[in-house]
């Protein structure tokens, strides 16, 4: 088993699929290295791709007064993407980069080994929950599989472009703080 250093080396040199081509920095995700909670996004945008990190843009703002608004700090969990390369003009994924790039997501969810895992958004869903996801559907709903308990809510930058989906989401955070700390209570208990 990989240490979240050594698979992070691994990842910044890969070029497995055509992202690399385009890509300033490879975005591998970042937060406590023993968090209970990850949030995976879809992939890096214009701003994380220059920084090297995710959700710093505009998206990433929202997100993170959302993780204030459930009383946890941007510290407390984790954060990654399917993709850890930006896809040209923010497109989404194509399927064969998802599938490349899942495996080193796969490791980081190994490595950290959460009880919560949180998809922002339809792709991060239909990679990680089902291929055929409906986010307008089925978001706030819990799949428990096997350890893991998953729950899928609107990607912030979908609250950005339609604030009419603001209060659903902010019952699918208070959801998954409920979740959050009945987690906390059998870590601790
Ligand atoms: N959108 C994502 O899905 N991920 C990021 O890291 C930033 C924006």
């Amino acid at each position: 088993m990989y240490t979240l250093d050594e698979l992070q080396l691994i990842v910044s040199r890969c070029h497995r699929c055509g992202l690399s081509k385009t890509r300033t920095n490879v975005v591998f995700g970042e937060g406590n290295p023993k968090a209970k909670m990850i949030f995976i996004g879809e992939g890096p945008g214009f701003y994380e791709d220059k920084m090297g990190r995710p959700f710093v843009g505009k998206a990433g703002q929202l997100l993170d007064k959302m993780i204030e608004a459930i009383g946890l700090k941007r510290e407390d969990i984790y954060i990654a993407n399917i993709v850890k390369c930006r896809p040209p003009n923010n497109r989404n994924p194509l399927e064969e980069e998802s599938n490349i790039c899942i495996e080193y997501l796969r490791w980081q969810v190994k490595i950290i080994d959460p009880n919560i895992i949180v998809c922002l958004g339809a792709v991060a869903a239909r990679n990680i929950i089902d291929k055929d996801f409906r986010i307008t559907k089925e978001r706030g709903i819990w799949f428990d599989r096997g350890k893991y308990s998953i729950i899928a809510t609107y990607h912030p930058a979908a609250l950005l472009r339609d604030q009419s989906k603001k209060g659903e989401a902010w019952e699918d955070f208070k959801n998954i703080r409920k979740r959050y700390e009945e987690a906390d209570g059998k870590m601790e208990g």
